[in-house]
Protein backbone atom coordinates (compact mmCIF):
# COMPACT_ATOMS: atom_id res chain seq x y z
CA UNK A 1 0.00 0.00 0.00
CA UNK A 2 1.41 3.63 -1.10
CA UNK A 3 2.12 5.41 2.56
CA UNK A 4 1.17 9.09 2.71
CA UNK A 5 3.39 11.52 5.11
CA UNK A 6 2.57 11.19 8.61
CA UNK A 7 -0.32 13.50 10.22
CA UNK A 8 0.19 15.82 12.36
CA UNK A 9 -3.25 14.76 13.59
CA UNK A 10 -4.24 11.54 14.75
CA UNK A 11 -7.34 9.23 14.74
CA UNK A 12 -8.59 8.26 17.57
CA UNK A 13 -10.39 4.49 17.43
CA UNK A 14 -12.00 3.30 20.42
CA UNK A 15 -12.31 -0.52 20.65
CA UNK A 16 -9.41 -0.42 18.61
CA UNK A 17 -7.93 -3.54 20.42
CA UNK A 18 -10.96 -5.78 19.48
CA UNK A 19 -11.34 -7.99 16.63
CA UNK A 20 -12.96 -5.17 13.76
CA UNK A 21 -11.21 -2.21 15.89
CA UNK A 22 -7.36 -4.16 15.21
CA UNK A 23 -7.91 -4.51 11.75
CA UNK A 24 -8.56 -0.76 11.45
CA UNK A 25 -5.99 0.45 12.89
CA UNK A 26 -3.53 -1.49 10.80
CA UNK A 27 -4.50 -0.43 7.84
CA UNK A 28 -5.15 3.13 8.68
CA UNK A 29 -1.68 3.17 10.20
CA UNK A 30 -0.11 1.28 6.66
CA UNK A 31 -1.48 3.91 4.95
CA UNK A 32 0.36 6.88 7.31
CA UNK A 33 -1.92 7.81 9.60
CA UNK A 34 -1.40 8.51 13.21
CA UNK A 35 -3.60 6.51 15.43
CA UNK A 36 -4.57 6.23 19.12
CA UNK A 37 -6.34 3.30 20.20
CA UNK A 38 -8.56 3.87 23.49
CA UNK A 39 -9.59 0.02 24.79
CA UNK A 40 -10.70 -0.95 28.05
CA UNK A 41 -9.84 -4.30 27.39
CA UNK A 42 -13.09 -5.90 28.45
CA UNK A 43 -13.20 -7.74 25.14
CA UNK A 44 -10.18 -6.59 23.75
CA UNK A 45 -6.73 -7.75 23.44
CA UNK A 46 -2.96 -5.98 23.96
CA UNK A 47 -1.75 -8.53 21.32
CA UNK A 48 -4.03 -6.95 18.94
CA UNK A 49 -2.11 -3.90 19.36
CA UNK A 50 0.15 -3.05 16.47
CA UNK A 51 0.33 0.69 16.93
CA UNK A 52 2.30 2.82 19.44
CA UNK A 53 -0.29 4.92 21.12
CA UNK A 54 -2.64 2.93 23.42
CA UNK A 55 -4.37 3.92 26.26
CA UNK A 56 -6.27 1.83 28.74
CA UNK A 57 -10.01 3.07 29.32
CA UNK A 58 -13.27 3.30 29.13
CA UNK A 59 -14.61 5.68 25.69
CA UNK A 60 -17.32 6.97 28.57
CA UNK A 61 -14.61 7.99 30.94
CA UNK A 62 -15.42 11.86 29.82
CA UNK A 63 -12.49 13.58 31.72
CA UNK A 64 -9.99 10.53 29.42
CA UNK A 65 -11.73 11.48 26.04
CA UNK A 66 -11.97 15.03 26.84
CA UNK A 67 -7.69 14.76 27.26
CA UNK A 68 -6.86 12.40 24.47
CA UNK A 69 -9.01 14.76 22.24
CA UNK A 70 -6.51 17.47 22.65
CA UNK A 71 -3.50 15.90 23.67
CA UNK A 72 -3.38 13.79 20.15
CA UNK A 73 -5.14 16.56 18.54
CA UNK A 74 -7.54 14.44 17.03
CA UNK A 75 -9.08 14.69 13.63
CA UNK A 76 -11.56 11.93 13.45
CA UNK A 77 -13.17 9.63 16.02
CA UNK A 78 -13.58 6.02 14.77
CA UNK A 79 -15.96 4.13 17.25
CA UNK A 80 -15.93 0.48 17.71
CA UNK A 81 -16.02 0.50 21.44
CA UNK A 82 -19.60 -1.50 21.97
CA UNK A 83 -21.09 -4.86 23.68
CA UNK A 84 -21.83 -6.85 20.41
CA UNK A 85 -23.37 -10.03 21.43
CA UNK A 86 -26.81 -10.42 20.53
CA UNK A 87 -28.19 -13.26 22.40
CA UNK A 88 -26.12 -12.13 25.90
CA UNK A 89 -28.29 -8.39 24.68
CA UNK A 90 -31.41 -10.24 25.54
CA UNK A 91 -30.36 -11.38 28.41
CA UNK A 92 -28.87 -8.23 29.59
CA UNK A 93 -30.35 -5.24 27.51
CA UNK A 94 -29.41 -2.36 30.18
CA UNK A 95 -25.83 -3.44 29.97
CA UNK A 96 -26.23 -2.83 26.06
CA UNK A 97 -27.87 0.56 27.10
CA UNK A 98 -25.45 1.75 29.07
CA UNK A 99 -22.17 0.69 27.15
CA UNK A 100 -23.52 1.24 23.43
CA UNK A 101 -25.79 4.23 23.91
CA UNK A 102 -24.84 6.43 26.95
CA UNK A 103 -21.25 5.50 26.53
CA UNK A 104 -21.92 6.82 22.79
CA UNK A 105 -23.45 10.15 24.41
CA UNK A 106 -20.99 10.94 26.12
CA UNK A 107 -18.37 10.40 23.83
CA UNK A 108 -20.22 12.47 21.33
CA UNK A 109 -19.92 15.32 24.37
CA UNK A 110 -16.75 15.20 24.03
CA UNK A 111 -16.60 15.27 20.52
CA UNK A 112 -18.36 18.56 20.25
CA UNK A 113 -16.59 20.15 23.00
CA UNK A 114 -13.69 19.57 20.85
CA UNK A 115 -14.97 20.63 17.70
CA UNK A 116 -14.33 17.25 16.16
CA UNK A 117 -15.68 17.31 12.83
CA UNK A 118 -15.57 13.49 11.41
CA UNK A 119 -17.10 10.55 13.02
CA UNK A 120 -16.72 7.21 12.00
CA UNK A 121 -19.56 5.22 13.65
CA UNK A 122 -19.94 1.04 13.62
CA UNK A 123 -23.24 0.31 13.01
CA UNK A 124 -24.60 -3.17 12.10
CA UNK A 125 -27.13 -4.50 10.38
CA UNK A 126 -28.76 -5.73 13.41
CA UNK A 127 -30.38 -2.05 12.92
CA UNK A 128 -32.62 -3.99 10.09
CA UNK A 129 -34.61 -6.89 12.05
CA UNK A 130 -36.59 -9.22 10.28
CA UNK A 131 -37.71 -7.30 6.70
CA UNK A 132 -39.74 -8.71 4.33
CA UNK A 133 -36.79 -8.55 1.37
CA UNK A 134 -34.51 -10.53 2.10
CA UNK A 135 -31.63 -7.49 0.05
CA UNK A 136 -31.98 -4.63 2.54
CA UNK A 137 -31.09 -1.50 1.54
CA UNK A 138 -30.35 1.80 3.95
CA UNK A 139 -33.96 2.51 2.77
CA UNK A 140 -35.79 -0.23 4.72
CA UNK A 141 -37.60 0.66 7.67
CA UNK A 142 -35.96 -0.56 10.54
CA UNK A 143 -37.28 -2.42 13.06
CA UNK A 144 -34.66 -4.33 15.31
CA UNK A 145 -35.40 -7.55 17.40
CA UNK A 146 -33.20 -7.25 20.17
CA UNK A 147 -31.32 -4.62 22.26
CA UNK A 148 -28.56 -5.03 20.34
CA UNK A 149 -29.97 -3.85 16.86
CA UNK A 150 -32.03 -1.09 19.12
CA UNK A 151 -28.55 0.27 20.44
CA UNK A 152 -27.28 1.14 17.35
CA UNK A 153 -29.96 2.23 15.91
CA UNK A 154 -30.67 4.63 18.47
CA UNK A 155 -26.84 5.63 17.89
CA UNK A 156 -27.32 6.31 14.54
CA UNK A 157 -30.50 8.53 15.26
CA UNK A 158 -28.32 10.81 18.18
CA UNK A 159 -25.99 11.19 15.70
CA UNK A 160 -28.44 12.05 12.60
CA UNK A 161 -29.97 14.64 15.09
CA UNK A 162 -26.15 15.93 16.12
CA UNK A 163 -25.10 16.95 12.20
CA UNK A 164 -28.48 19.01 12.34
CA UNK A 165 -26.99 21.18 15.77
CA UNK A 166 -23.10 20.88 15.32
CA UNK A 167 -20.37 20.88 12.62
CA UNK A 168 -19.66 17.05 12.89
CA UNK A 169 -20.22 14.81 10.48
CA UNK A 170 -20.46 11.36 10.62
CA UNK A 171 -20.45 7.75 8.12
CA UNK A 172 -22.37 4.96 9.64
CA UNK A 173 -21.58 1.45 8.65
CA UNK A 174 -23.73 -1.13 9.01
CA UNK A 175 -21.35 -4.26 9.50
CA UNK A 176 -23.05 -7.45 7.87
CA UNK A 177 -21.35 -10.66 9.24
CA UNK A 178 -17.48 -9.98 9.35
CA UNK A 179 -15.18 -13.03 9.45
CA UNK A 180 -12.20 -13.79 8.60
CA UNK A 181 -8.10 -12.82 9.52
CA UNK A 182 -5.60 -10.61 8.31
CA UNK A 183 -3.70 -11.75 5.68
CA UNK A 184 -0.54 -11.38 7.62
CA UNK A 185 -1.82 -13.59 10.27
CA UNK A 186 -0.85 -10.87 12.57
CA UNK A 187 -4.26 -10.40 14.16
CA UNK A 188 -7.94 -11.77 14.08
CA UNK A 189 -10.94 -12.73 16.52
CA UNK A 190 -9.30 -13.82 19.64
CA UNK A 191 -11.60 -14.10 21.94
CA UNK A 192 -12.35 -17.86 22.52
CA UNK A 193 -15.96 -17.35 23.37
CA UNK A 194 -17.11 -15.50 20.83
CA UNK A 195 -20.16 -16.79 19.14
CA UNK A 196 -20.26 -16.13 15.67
CA UNK A 197 -20.65 -19.28 13.50
CA UNK A 198 -17.49 -19.24 11.09
CA UNK A 199 -15.17 -18.87 14.44
CA UNK A 200 -17.25 -21.66 16.15
CA UNK A 201 -16.99 -23.68 13.30
CA UNK A 202 -12.89 -23.27 13.18
CA UNK A 203 -12.30 -24.09 16.55
CA UNK A 204 -14.58 -27.52 15.45
CA UNK A 205 -13.34 -27.97 12.95
CA UNK A 206 -9.92 -28.25 14.86
CA UNK A 207 -10.93 -29.61 17.81
CA UNK A 208 -10.71 -26.60 20.47
CA UNK A 209 -14.47 -27.43 20.63
CA UNK A 210 -15.98 -30.64 20.54
CA UNK A 211 -19.43 -29.78 19.05
CA UNK A 212 -21.26 -27.30 16.79
CA UNK A 213 -24.62 -26.65 17.06
CA UNK A 214 -26.98 -24.69 14.04
CA UNK A 215 -29.44 -23.17 15.48
CA UNK A 216 -32.82 -23.59 13.32
CA UNK A 217 -33.04 -25.96 10.41
CA UNK A 218 -36.84 -25.12 10.02
CA UNK A 219 -36.26 -21.39 8.65
CA UNK A 220 -38.30 -20.18 5.32
CA UNK A 221 -34.73 -20.46 3.50
CA UNK A 222 -34.10 -23.35 0.45
CA UNK A 223 -32.13 -25.50 3.05
CA UNK A 224 -33.84 -24.28 6.28
CA UNK A 225 -31.20 -22.54 8.30
CA UNK A 226 -30.56 -18.87 8.19
CA UNK A 227 -28.70 -16.54 5.59
CA UNK A 228 -26.17 -14.04 6.20
CA UNK A 229 -23.71 -11.79 3.98
CA UNK A 230 -20.58 -12.69 5.40
CA UNK A 231 -17.68 -10.18 5.09
CA UNK A 232 -13.88 -10.44 4.92
CA UNK A 233 -12.58 -8.47 8.09
CA UNK A 234 -9.74 -6.80 5.74
CA UNK A 235 -12.87 -5.77 3.44
CA UNK A 236 -14.48 -3.75 6.93
CA UNK A 237 -11.16 -1.77 7.69
CA UNK A 238 -10.92 -0.61 3.88
CA UNK A 239 -14.36 0.47 4.38
CA UNK A 240 -13.33 3.28 7.69
CA UNK A 241 -10.21 4.25 5.05
CA UNK A 242 -12.27 5.15 2.17
CA UNK A 243 -15.07 6.18 4.79
CA UNK A 244 -12.28 8.92 6.25
CA UNK A 245 -10.98 9.93 2.61
CA UNK A 246 -14.85 10.63 2.07
CA UNK A 247 -15.24 12.78 4.82
CA UNK A 248 -12.01 14.80 4.53
CA UNK A 249 -13.56 15.52 0.95
CA UNK A 250 -16.38 17.23 3.12
CA UNK A 251 -18.84 15.28 1.81
CA UNK A 252 -22.74 15.16 3.90
CA UNK A 253 -22.98 12.59 6.76
CA UNK A 254 -24.02 9.22 5.19
CA UNK A 255 -25.31 5.48 6.47
CA UNK A 256 -24.19 2.69 4.58
CA UNK A 257 -24.34 -1.18 4.19
CA UNK A 258 -21.33 -2.59 4.72
CA UNK A 259 -21.46 -6.01 2.96
CA UNK A 260 -21.22 -8.47 -0.64
CA UNK A 261 -24.83 -8.01 -1.85
CA UNK A 262 -24.73 -12.03 -1.58
CA UNK A 263 -25.63 -14.79 1.24
CA UNK A 264 -24.85 -18.22 2.49
CA UNK A 265 -27.04 -19.96 4.33
CA UNK A 266 -25.42 -22.10 7.99
CA UNK A 267 -25.42 -25.25 6.39
CA UNK A 268 -23.36 -24.17 3.17
CA UNK A 269 -20.74 -21.98 5.76
CA UNK A 270 -20.28 -25.37 7.29
CA UNK A 271 -19.87 -27.73 3.86
CA UNK A 272 -17.29 -25.23 3.06
CA UNK A 273 -15.32 -25.31 6.70
CA UNK A 274 -15.17 -29.23 6.22
CA UNK A 275 -13.89 -29.13 2.60
CA UNK A 276 -11.09 -26.60 3.33
CA UNK A 277 -10.37 -28.42 6.96
CA UNK A 278 -10.82 -31.38 4.80
CA UNK A 279 -12.85 -32.72 8.42
CA UNK A 280 -16.12 -33.81 9.03
CA UNK A 281 -17.65 -31.74 11.90
CA UNK A 282 -19.78 -33.10 14.98
CA UNK A 283 -23.17 -30.86 14.04
CA UNK A 284 -25.89 -31.15 16.52
CA UNK A 285 -29.60 -29.19 15.78
CA UNK A 286 -30.82 -27.22 18.36
CA UNK A 287 -33.69 -24.89 18.03
CA UNK A 288 -33.41 -21.24 16.44
CA UNK A 289 -31.72 -18.98 18.76
CA UNK A 290 -33.80 -15.79 19.46
CA UNK A 291 -33.66 -12.49 17.75
CA UNK A 292 -32.54 -14.40 14.64
CA UNK A 293 -33.56 -12.95 11.63
CA UNK A 294 -33.84 -15.79 8.93
CA UNK A 295 -32.00 -13.64 6.17
CA UNK A 296 -29.83 -10.59 6.08
CA UNK A 297 -28.41 -9.66 2.98
CA UNK A 298 -26.65 -6.52 2.18
CA UNK A 299 -27.87 -4.34 -0.89
CA UNK A 300 -24.55 -2.72 -1.48
CA UNK A 301 -25.04 -0.13 -3.86
CA UNK A 302 -25.15 3.17 -1.89
CA UNK A 303 -21.49 2.17 -0.25
CA UNK A 304 -19.88 1.14 -3.82
CA UNK A 305 -21.76 4.66 -5.00
CA UNK A 306 -20.70 6.52 -2.25
CA UNK A 307 -17.31 5.42 -1.62
CA UNK A 308 -14.07 4.36 -3.34
CA UNK A 309 -14.53 1.11 -1.96
CA UNK A 310 -13.88 -1.89 -3.41
CA UNK A 311 -13.98 -5.59 -2.03
CA UNK A 312 -11.03 -7.65 -2.24
CA UNK A 313 -12.19 -10.49 -0.52
CA UNK A 314 -15.81 -11.52 -1.24
CA UNK A 315 -14.89 -14.80 -1.33
CA UNK A 316 -16.59 -17.54 1.18
CA UNK A 317 -13.47 -19.73 1.14
CA UNK A 318 -11.05 -16.87 2.07
CA UNK A 319 -13.11 -15.82 4.91
CA UNK A 320 -13.26 -19.35 5.96
CA UNK A 321 -9.54 -19.92 5.34
CA UNK A 322 -7.96 -17.26 6.76
CA UNK A 323 -10.29 -18.27 10.04
CA UNK A 324 -9.05 -21.58 9.94
CA UNK A 325 -5.66 -20.14 9.30
CA UNK A 326 -6.24 -17.98 12.02
CA UNK A 327 -7.13 -20.46 14.85
CA UNK A 328 -4.46 -22.83 13.86
CA UNK A 329 -1.72 -19.76 14.86
CA UNK A 330 -3.50 -19.41 17.99
CA UNK A 331 -3.27 -23.09 19.17
CA UNK A 332 0.33 -23.16 17.95
CA UNK A 333 0.90 -19.79 20.19
CA UNK A 334 -1.17 -21.60 22.99
N1 LIG B 1 -25.20 -19.94 14.22
C1 LIG B 1 -25.33 -21.30 14.41
N2 LIG B 1 -24.48 -21.89 15.29
C2 LIG B 1 -23.53 -21.20 15.98
C3 LIG B 1 -23.39 -19.82 15.76
C4 LIG B 1 -24.26 -19.21 14.87
O1 LIG B 1 -26.20 -21.97 13.83
O2 LIG B 1 -22.80 -21.81 16.78
C5 LIG B 1 -26.10 -19.31 13.25
C6 LIG B 1 -26.92 -18.19 13.88
O3 LIG B 1 -28.09 -18.70 14.47
C7 LIG B 1 -27.17 -17.29 12.67
C8 LIG B 1 -25.91 -17.48 11.81
O4 LIG B 1 -25.31 -18.70 12.27
O5 LIG B 1 -28.27 -17.75 11.96
C9 LIG B 1 -24.90 -16.39 12.00
O6 LIG B 1 -24.72 -16.21 13.40
P1 LIG B 1 -23.56 -15.33 14.02
O7 LIG B 1 -23.63 -15.49 15.50
O8 LIG B 1 -22.27 -15.66 13.34
O9 LIG B 1 -23.92 -13.86 13.57
P2 LIG B 1 -25.28 -13.03 13.79
O10 LIG B 1 -25.93 -12.92 12.45
O11 LIG B 1 -26.09 -13.52 14.90
O12 LIG B 1 -24.68 -11.65 14.26
C10 LIG B 1 -23.56 -11.06 13.63
C11 LIG B 1 -22.83 -10.25 14.66
C12 LIG B 1 -23.71 -9.13 15.11
C13 LIG B 1 -24.23 -8.37 13.91
C14 LIG B 1 -24.87 -9.27 12.90
C15 LIG B 1 -25.22 -8.51 11.66
O13 LIG B 1 -22.44 -11.07 15.74
O14 LIG B 1 -22.96 -8.29 15.93
O15 LIG B 1 -23.97 -10.30 12.56
O16 LIG B 1 -25.84 -9.32 10.71
F1 LIG B 1 -25.16 -7.50 14.32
Amino acid sequence: MKKSPIQKSSILITGGAGYIGSHIAKQLAEAGERIIILDDLSTGYTQNILVDDFIIGNCGDSALVSRILQEYNVETVIHLAASIIVPESIQQPLKYYENNVVNTCRLLNCCTQANIKHFIFSSSAAVYGSQEKCLVDENNVCNPINPYGRSKLICEQILQDITLATPLRYVALRYFNVGGADLEEKIGLRNPNATTLIKIAAQTALGIKPTLAIYGTDYPTSDGTAIRDYIHVEDIASAHLQALIYLRNNKPSVVLNCGYGHGYSVLQVLEAVQRLAKTTLNIQTLPRRPGDPAELIADNRKILETLAWKPQLADLDIIIQSSLNWEKNLLKSA
